[in-house]
């Protein structure tokens, strides 16, 4: 969570640093800054609390502020509440030392302590603060280079952090520092850039370096040079992001949601395509032989991830004799489990940074379990550290709720299930191929359901002043259920639990009195008979409800107040489609509400804290 962004060239900082901040609000957007330098002069901080758009009008889009070298800081607040005061940057007292920060100093108090004693005073009640002044104070001390400093301030730090650090003597310069939480490098025309993701630089260079854990970087007008914490110079490679810039902006959208939700047929056929060659599932990630070996799958993962691993276990079980467990990633890490041998953990993860994600990686490793990461953002934390990598194609996903990265974790899961059941022998010929056809009408299948999206806007319109839903299912009707509530609920403030269909009637059912909405997903036909009877259940004690089943069940309509459709398609492939009127329903409660539907309240994107 939070973004940084820095920049130093030719051109005015200020207005390049709030563009880039403007890409980076989805990972944090209670409180901004910045502080820029006109070549040697002292340094203007500008910093308001609130979304970004009010450090943009005090700083008239960033024309107020003058010079070509500054950093910026969009925060979600961790230590200290979202004030001007908490908001980045931070400096010491005389500003010798100017830093942001993304991520969490655990140890900031016994370090602050130390600086007290040393006669530091501090503003704010951030760790960022106690960094700087840390910063500082073996800056003064050792009377070093500002890689001498940093390198003694970050043995002492523990916890993560991605650090953009201006100093005083060194005017046209940033340093830069990371542990655990994300930032690349671009460098391009005597200009150089700074940021926690692509999209923030997208439109100025695809020319990337990619910032390891426990190094450093010193930028300068178009160059960068890199250190170990020896304070070596080290070598890196540059990477070309193949992204464009277009994917970072809405494109006449309203909302980043809704575009993102309207690029599902693409980025899914893009992912599909990947791995599928002339009717083969290539998976240059994980061999056939290792897939015979393996003998319990792993998923591990957060939020909307760990509700692809739970669609996922149904598909892996069905397809092939593996032994499935689906575990949450903070809930994992924590327990004495004994990990199988011949074991795979399959990690999920978008941003490729969520903290709890990549601690279970590590964890895994640790473990000698083999590990595979199905991730979105090329060189993130956890595609470089886990055994093998399945990238999905989604793009950058830049609104908070995700929608096409999920879906594209979605399609992963089954063409690895696939290839899974194929290379262990435990499906046909004829039975692969037909997966295969059916895989493929994916992105054309939610392209229809697109095209709809005005009945689920007038439905969405009857619903929008709920206070509570359910969302029901079976098997994965389940799974697909538990994405749909929690889209309603991070969006649309609607208090939203999902249950299996057959556990209402041990508790829940209580909580269904007249008028209550109950989302039902019916996909499954083995299933069908059997959520429908728990619908009338709902129904025959006031419930409303919105049923959402595949063309031909028209059946549907004799028990649901509103019927929505998804084309027909293999039973194992429905959570595909099905997910998509959950998401608009969404999408249409929160803008009907007035929400800012891209950047919900308390949520940020990449979740890099425990
Ligand atoms: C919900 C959502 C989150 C993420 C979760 C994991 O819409 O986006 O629940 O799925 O924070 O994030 P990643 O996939 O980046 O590990």
């Amino acid at each position: 969570m939070c973004g940084i962004v820095g920049f130093t060239g030719k051109n005015e900082a200020a207005p390049i640093l709030l563009d880039g901040l403007s890409k980076l609000e989805y990972r944090g957007y209670d409180s901004a800054g910045i502080a820029v330098r006109n070549g040697d002069a002292e340094p203007e901080i500008v910093k308001a609390k609130g979304k970004l758009k009010v450090l943009k009008e005090m700083t008239n889009d960033g024309k107020a502020v003058k010079g070509s070298c500054g950093i910026g800081h969009t925060r979600w607040a961790t230590h200290g509440e979202p004030s001007a005061t908490n908001a980045h940057p931070h400096c010491s007292d005389d500003e010798n030392v100017i830093a942001v920060h993304n991520g969490i100093i655990e140890n900031y108090q016994e370090l602050r302590e130390k600086l007290v004693k040393k006669g530091y005073t501090f503003k704010s009640q951030t760790d960022t603060e106690v960094a700087v002044k840390l910063i500082d104070y073996y800056y003064k001390k050792y009377l070093g280079t500002p890689v001498d400093a940093l390198n003694h301030a970050l043995v002492r730090i523990r916890g993560s952090y991605a650090l953009a650090v201006m100093f005083k003597d060194y005017p046209g310069e940033i340093y830069a520092a990371r542990k655990d939480s994300p930032m690349i490098i671009g460098v391009t025309g005597g200009e150089s850039y700074l940021a926690s993701d692509v999209p923030a630089i997208l439109k100025y260079t695809r020319n990337v370096y990619y910032i390891g854990n426990l190094e450093l970087a010193k930028l300068t007008k178009g160059e960068v040079t890199f250190y170990n914490l020896d304070g070596e110079e080290i070598q890196k490679e540059m990477k070309t992001i193949d992204w464009d810039a277009e994917a970072a902006e809405k494109s006449g959208y309203e909302h980043f949601m809704l575009k993102e939700i309207h690029e599902q047929p693409k980025v899914v056929r893009d992912t599909i395509n990947s791995v599928l060659k002339d009717g083969n599932i290539n998976f240059e990630s994980l061999t056939d032989e290792e897939m015979q070996n393996i003998q319990q799958v792993y998923i591990i993962a957060c939020g909307s991830a760990y509700h692809v691993g739970m669609a996922a276990q149904y598909v892996l079980e069905k397809l092939t004799s593996l032994s499935v467990r689906v575990e949450l990633a903070s809930e994992f890490r924590y327990r004495e489990m004994q990990l199988a041998k011949n074991s795979l953990a399959i990690i999920i993860s978008q941003s490729g940074e969520t903290a709890d994600s990549l601690a279970a990686l590590r964890l895994c490793k640790e473990k000698g379990v083999k590990t595979l990461g199905i991730v979105n953002v090329v060189g993130s934390s956890i595609a470089r550290e886990a055994d093998n990598v399945f990238y999905t194609l989604a793009g950058p996903e830049i609104s908070v709720a995700t929608t096409k990265a999920y879906s594209c974790q979605l399609v992963a899961a089954y063409l690895l299930a696939m290839q899974f059941a194929k290379a262990r022998g435990e499906i046909t010929e004829e039975r692969f191929a037909e997966l295969i056809a059916e895989i493929n009408t994916i992105p054309e299948k939610i392209e229809k359901i697109l095209e709809d999206k005005e009945r689920l806007q007038w439905f969405a319109s009857k619903v929008v002043n709920i206070k509570d839903a359910f969302f029901i299912g079976r098997g994965i009707d389940y799974a697909i259920g538990m994405e749909g509530s929690l889209k309603l609920k991070e969006i649309s403030y609607v208090h939203s639990e999902a249950y299996a269909a057959g556990e209402l009637k041990h508790g829940p059912i209580s909580l269904i009195e007249d008028g209550t909405v109950v989302f039902s997903v019916v996909t499954q036909s083995a299933l069908y008979e059997k959520t429908i009877s728990n619908m009338v259940e709902v129904k025959s004690r006031g419930a409303k409800l919105f049923g959402l089943t595949t063309y031909g069940n028209y059946n549907m309509e004799d028990v649901a107040d509103f019927t929505v459709y998804i084309p027909k398609i293999d039973n194992l492939f429905a959570g595909s489609l099905a997910v998509i009127p959950l998401q608009l329903l969404s999408y249409y409660v929160s803008v009907g509400k007035g929400f800012d539907v891209d950047k919900p309240r308390n949520l940020a994107k990449s979740v890099t804290v425990e």
